[in-house]
This record gives structure tokens, C-alpha cells and sequence, in this order.
């Protein structure tokens, strides 16, 4: 299904592979307003390359969380490469519009496959049970059953992974403008395609470069990349792609004004 302008690739053309939180969001006359669907590990990224760059990095920005697949992958790869160093990154802020997500995820459920138990293991060396419990169908909330969401197992985070991230509600495009650390890391991924219009994602571009501080960086994904123009749009505002990490988008630190004088003149 076509979400945005024409000159995007058909949404029915994309077709990856989800695991975890699966939710279709309708508005009232039936049209597709956004997928939570979300993965652990998902596959758009090289996670160990990831975690090794963010190793000179400070703050970790999540600005379309969903069901917080993204950010416990981001948690586990940060406690198996640094341990205690990764204090810094903690808490991670994760923010999506959709409230009903954000309640879920506050509250720490998390609606999986029985693939995900494989994926985590396979990526954690058998960590799964450490970070994550199984609960019964009886202790599933009421709310939770009626939200409509595709899934194997229902799990509890533990305090482990639940603790390093607080989840609030916001919009992507209005939370942007109040992240100005720097060496900070916005991973604002598999969303773009949901904005209202090219001119809304270009803003946003603009106003993700304008609030950032140096050596901060923007991730997108597969998603973004494939049917957004939301590379383009982030190279036009003045992000320069990571040679090795291509959905990474940086903000470089730029040269003092009396050097860039001094070789003017
Ligand atoms: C397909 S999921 C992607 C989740 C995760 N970032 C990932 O890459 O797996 C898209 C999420 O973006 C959220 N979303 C859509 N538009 C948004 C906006 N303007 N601000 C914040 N969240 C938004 C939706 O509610 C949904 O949970």
C-alpha cells in the first residue's frame, strides 16, 4: 500500500522481515496510518559495526520507538561490548506518537514470535531467559488483548533491559527540536514514509541539522531508505553519510570560522 507521494516506491514492494510487535494503526475511515511492526536485530542493520561506532558517542535518542524492539537491541549490544562504560548512554529517551504503544511498553510487555527467542539467543549467546520473561495468557492485561497485535508469547522486560529507557509519547518532528547534546545518536528509523508530505520530511531534516550538536548522527532504515527520500533529504540539510555505516548520517564537526577566514584569504 502507497503511504505518501508517488515518487516513492510501492509500500507492497517492500517487504521485509518483522518479528516481535506486529500492529496495523487504522484511522476512522479504514486507511492505513502507520505500522508498529518492529524487529529485534532487524535485519537493516549491522549491529556489532553499530555499537562499535557509537563508542565515542554520549546520548542515544530513539524518536520511533514502537514496541522498544530497537532500543533493548541497541541495550544488549552496549552490555555485551562495554559493560559498566555504557553508563553513560543510560537512560536512552524513546519516544513514539502512538500512546497505546507507549502504554505497552511503559508498562514493559512485550508481544513476541517464537523466532524472537531464537534471534535473541543467537545474537546474545543464549541470553534470551536473562533479559526477558515468557508470562501466561491470564496475565496478560485486558487492554493489551483488545490491541489487536499478532503474536506467539506475550513477555515481561526485566529490570535488566526495562531500566535503561524511559518511553514517552511525542511526535518525532517536535521532539527533534529539543535534542542538543552532542555526540548524540537519533536513531529515527522506519518512519519517514509516514510523514504527511515531502515538505514535512525535509523540515524534519532541517530541523534534526539545525538542533543537534557536532559529531551527533542520525540513523534511519531500510524502510526510510527505500521508500522515503529521507537520505536525500538529510544529505541536503547537511548530514554527510557514513562511509561504512550507510543508513548513519552525520552531523561533522565543521572547521573554526577563523581557519576556514585564513584559507580564504
Ligand atoms: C514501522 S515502526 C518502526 C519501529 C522501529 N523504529 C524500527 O525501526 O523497528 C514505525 C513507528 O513509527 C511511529 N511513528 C509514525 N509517525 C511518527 C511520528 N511522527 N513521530 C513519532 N512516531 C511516529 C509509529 O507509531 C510506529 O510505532
Amino acid at each position: 500500500m502507497q503511504i505518501n507521494s508517488n515518487n516513492y516506491i510501492q509500500y507492497s514492494s517492500y517487504q521485509p522481515h518483522f518479528t516481535s510487535c506486529s500492529r496495523d494503526v487504522y484511522d476512522l475511515v479504514g486507511k492505513l496510518v502507520h505500522r508498529n511492526d518492529t524487529s529485534f536485530f532487524r535485519r537493516d542493520m549491522d549491529w556489532n559495526k553499530f555499537t562499535h561506532y557509537l563508542a565515542d558517542k554520549s546520548d542515544i535518542y530513539c524518536l520511533a520507538s514502537s514496541s522498544g524492539d530497537e532500543v533493548y537491541t541497541v541495550i544488549m549490544k552496549l552490555i555485551e561490548k562495554f559493560g559498566d562504560d555504557a553508563k553513560r548512554f543510560y537512560p536512552i529517551k524513546a519516544y513514539d506518537k502512538d500512546p497505546h504503544i507507549i502504554k505497552m511498553a511503559n508498562e514493559g510487555y512485550l508481544p513476541m514470535y517464537d523466532c524472537d527467542e531464537d534471534i535473541i539467543n543467537n545474537c546474545t549467546n543464549d541470553k534470551f531467559n536473562e533479559y526477558f520473561e515468557k508470562i501466561s495468557e491470564d496475565d496478560i492485561p485486558e487492554y493489551l488483548k483488545k490491541m489487536d497485535i499478532v503474536y506467539d508469547f506475550m513477555a515481561k522486560v526485566k529490570p535488566i533491559l526495562r531500566d535503561k529507557v524511559i518511553f514517552s509519547v511525542a511526535d518525532a518532528t517536535e521532539q527533534c527540536k529539543s535534542i542538543n547534546s552532542d555526540k548524540a545518536v537519533v536513531l529515527a528509523r522506519n518512519f519517514w514514509p509516514y510523514l504527511k508530505d515531502e515538505s514535512q520530511m525535509i523540515k524534519f531534516a532541517n530541523d534534526l541539522y539545525k538542533n543537534l550538536g557536532k559529531n551527533s548522527a542520525v540513523v534511519i532504515g531500510d524502510y526510510d531508505a527505500l521508500c522515503s527520500n529521507a537520505a536525500k533529504n538529510l544529505h541536503d540539510a547537511g548530514f554527510v553519510a557514513n562511509t561504512e555505516l550507510f543508513t548513519v548520517f552525520e552531523k561533522l564537526k565543521l572547521p573554526e570560522t577563523n581557519t576556514i577566514l585564513k584559507y580564504y584569504y
